[in-house]
């Protein structure tokens, strides 16, 4: 399975904090935000990586991280001209996907919890070994926000609508998808929405239609954050600091998370930790002394 990070559009939401920097490189307490969603996509076991920014943002994020292969995996690099909606990345990024099966994971989406890495594992199975294309649900307050799913009792979709007025549930679509290789050719000829976007939700709907959209939820030891606001771009940065200062352990550092997927071995992992003359370096170094 073939992973893509999608972090374009404008951001004009956090303006002017990200008005001359791409919000996927602004900070969540310790790292750029960009290092949650590729930890994500590194511990679904996914190693091939395409990153979807802007073409003013996209140098950056190559100066950041390269080709990959210091964490053992392959990164390569596309740009999105406009903001024309989530579901252009699989245009976009047709000839990276190949005849494989694809997840994507938006640029914004922070995910923290136990045997997360099992059900994204499960998620990769689900759709390489049975063809189900797989989203996540997460119960809400505020559903009209997002995406909202609604499944029966075999956790088969149901029902799906971006941001509606009367959601008919309380679970929000996360934004994190896991596609058979058909999302290629459904992105291709879907229409774009009243805002004018090709939205993953209509995506989700095709899929929905075929019976081949099933749905995983994240329970209550699972927190999910968006980072689309002011407000909830602190309230990430300190939950990552709470927990890190509580647990003395790192959430979302992809050299850790390279080391014990087996991307890259000891050495390695302590040479990265050695580049940096700080705390980061000192963790990377005691993981392999631990
Ligand atoms: O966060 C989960 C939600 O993400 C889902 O529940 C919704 O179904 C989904 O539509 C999306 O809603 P948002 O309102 O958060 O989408 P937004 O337009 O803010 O875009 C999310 C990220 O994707 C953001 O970092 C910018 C990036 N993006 C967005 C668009 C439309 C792009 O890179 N290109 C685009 O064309």
């Amino acid at each position: 399975m073939k992973g893509i990070i999608l972090t374009g559009g404008k951001g004009t939401r956090l303006h002017p904090a990200s008005k001359t920097i791409n919000k996927g490189l602004l900070p969540i307490y310790d790292k750029p935000m960009i290092y949650y969603p590729l930890s994500t996509l590194m511990l679904s076991g996914i190693k091939d990586i395409l990153i979807i920014s802007t073409p003013e943002d996209i140098d950056r994020f190559k100066d950041l991280l390269g080709d990959g292969s210091f964490l053992g995996i392959n990164l390569s690099y596309d740009v999105q001209n406009e903001p024309n909606g989530i579901a252009e990345c699989f245009i976009i990024g047709e000839n990276f996907i190949g005849d494989d099966s694809v997840c994507l994971i938006l640029g914004d989406n922070i995910f923290y919890g136990n045997h997360f890495g099992n059900i994204l594992r499960d998620a990769v199975q689900d759709v390489e070994h049975n063809l189900n294309s797989n989203i996540f649900g997460y119960y809400v307050l505020d559903p009209e926000r997002f995406g909202v799913v609604e499944f029966d009792s075999d956790m088969n979709a149901i029902s799906i609508e971006e941001k509606p007025s009367k959601p008919k549930s309380n679970y929000a679509a996360v934004g994190l998808y896991f596609y058979t290789n058909s999302v290629i050719d459904i992105a291709k000829n879907i229409q774009p929405s009243n805002r004018g976007e090709l939205e993953i939700t209509t995506v989700n709907q095709e899929y929905l239609k075929r019976k081949e959209l099933k749905v995983k939820l994240l329970g209550r030891g699972h927190t999910w954050l968006d980072t689309g606001t002011h407000d909830t771009l602190v309230d990430a940065a300190l939950f990552v600091r709470m927990i890190e200062q509580r647990q003395g352990l790192k959430i979302a550092c992809p050299e850790e998370i390279a080391f014990r997927m087996g991307f890259i071995d000891e050495k390695t992992l302590l040479d990265l930790g050695k580049k940096y003359n700080n705390k980061y370096g000192s963790y990377l170094q005691k993981i392999v002394q631990s």
